[in-house]
């Protein structure tokens, strides 16, 4: 148990290629494991709010399901409208045999 961290998963459950997304506090952060490097986003898009997980993943870019913005899971920078502000981005640690997350806007 990491204190103000949320848990997403057993670090194996979670390969090369997939996701997850958690509630952390009211957050709603989806965890990318991307050719073996782990990050973590606001699982909202900044354009019109909907969610971010279950659009096309191309490389370190995910493409938001509703009008086509994409975001780098890397640095939630937009790579294309028509979203123009960045989608948060959280930190990951690997303990315990575990993949944690935590929304760290607020600290
Ligand atoms: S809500 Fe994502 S592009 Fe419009």
């Amino acid at each position: 148990m990491m204190d103000g961290w949320t848990r997403v998963c057993a670090s194996d459950e979670l390969l090369p290629g997939e996701y997850r997304v958690v509630d952390a506090d009211g957050t709603a952060i989806a965890v990318f494991n991307l050719d073996g490097d782990y990050h973590a986003i606001e699982d909202v898009c900044t354009h019109d709010g909907g969610e971010l997980t279950g659009g096309i993943v191309d490389g370190h870019a995910i493409e938001c399901p509703r009008h086509g913005a994409r975001f780098d899971i890397r640095t939630g920078e937009v790579l294309c409208p028509p979203a123009w502000t960045p989608t948060a981005t959280f930190p990951v640690r690997i303990a315990d045999g575990a993949v944690w997350t935590r929304d760290d806007r607020w600290d």
